[in-house]
């Protein structure tokens, strides 16, 4: 999806090289999960988002059918708005919402923001074709760059930030993002974001352990990325995917592990591997409603309402500008 999940709003000036490298060195090894979104990347998360066992996906879109009129009503006070929408990808759910809103008379621009323009010339395409009379101004770029234009526009914005993109980052870096994004919009303006949900602990791992494994693909293939770009030479059958869940934090996180004892070459070092030594792939952070609340709270938002599944699998929050 071309994603940039929005560390680089905290951390926009970094290399690729150099953050592959500083994490590989690092006592607890860990890749930046950003990085898994190139070319194949993209193609792997449009699998994994047609996975059964990827529930999120269903439940957002189960979301979007349900309550499109409650969420027109709550985002639109009549006067014409922008909708941003941060890591925008293939659109898909979001169409439904698009398709509805113009169908109801809704005067909107939709702003899709995203690092990779190929995603966004699809994404254009996809959507001109069923809803021709959409005005679509497409934004290249990271989410830090799109941003900095909310606070000078006339217009009320409403920043979509859809599938659990949130999920990526731990407690404090969501503290950290969201109050940034809170300081850029003006009163009147609002977030829309899709938040997964705690609940039955073997639904979670089974969305990040699919018995397809192509969630395991998708994390060896930031290994072929790296072989790639920086000429290293990890060998991907010296390593398993191991994603755990913590029913406490909400924490479900991603890891390779070394099965055995290696030397692996990364541009000019040589990273050491002990067998069964772990990197730390990715954050997929689930949320209950009590941590929701304080994650509105300290970064500054009020809540305003909720939707969701039937469920209650995923919930699509509204929160205005403190
Ligand atoms: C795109 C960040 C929402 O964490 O659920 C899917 C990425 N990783 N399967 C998620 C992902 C493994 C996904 N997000």
């Amino acid at each position: 999806m071309g994603t940039n999940n929005g560390e680089s709003l905290i951390d926009s000036i970094s290399t690729f090289e150099e953050d592959i490298i500083s994490g590989l060195l690092s006592t607890k090894k860990s890749l930046p999960s950003k990085y898994f979104y190139d070319e194949r990347g993209d193609e792997l998360f449009q699998q994994i988002m047609h996975l059964d066992e990827y529930y999120l996906t269903n439940k957002e879109l189960e979301i979007f059918n349900r309550h499109k009129q409650g969420i027109l009503d709550t985002i639109s006070d009549g006067e014409p708005f922008r909708i941003i929408e941060l890591g925008a990808g293939d659109g898909l759910k979001t169409k439904i919402l698009l398709k509805y809103f113009m169908d109801q008379g809704a005067k909107f621009t939709y702003r899709p923001v995203d690092i990779s323009r190929n995603v966004l010339e699809i994404l254009e395409e996809n959507l001109l074709e069923e809803i021709p009379e959409l005005n679509i101004q497409s934004f290249e770029g990271d989410y830090f760059e799109a941003l900095e234009e909310i606070s000078e526009s006339p217009e009320r914005d409403i920043v979509f930030f859809l599938g659990s993109n949130i999920g990526n980052f731990s407690k404090e870096e969501a503290v950290g993002f969201l109050s940034s994004l809170q300081e850029y919009l003006k009163p009147g303006d609002l977030l829309f974001m899709g938040v997964d949900m705690k609940k039955d602990p073997a639904a979670i791992l089974s969305a990040y352990n699919d018995s397809r494994g192509i969630t395991k693909e998708f994390n060896l293939n930031l290994l072929d990325r790296i072989n790639a770009e920086l000429s290293a030479d990890f060998k991907r059958e010296n390593f398993m995917h191991y994603p755990y869940y913590n029913p406490q934090t909400g924490e479900c996180r991603s890891y390779l592990i070394s099965t055995v004892e290696q030397e692996v070459k990364v541009s000019d070092e040589l990273i050491h591997f002990r067998a069964w030594e772990a990197i730390f792939m990715e954050i997929s952070k689930k949320y209950d409603e009590v941590q929701l609340k304080k994650l509105a709270g300290e970064s500054g938002f009020n809540i305003i309402t909720s939707f969701q599944d039937e469920m209650k699998w995923f919930s699509d929050v509204v929160w205005s500008k403190e």
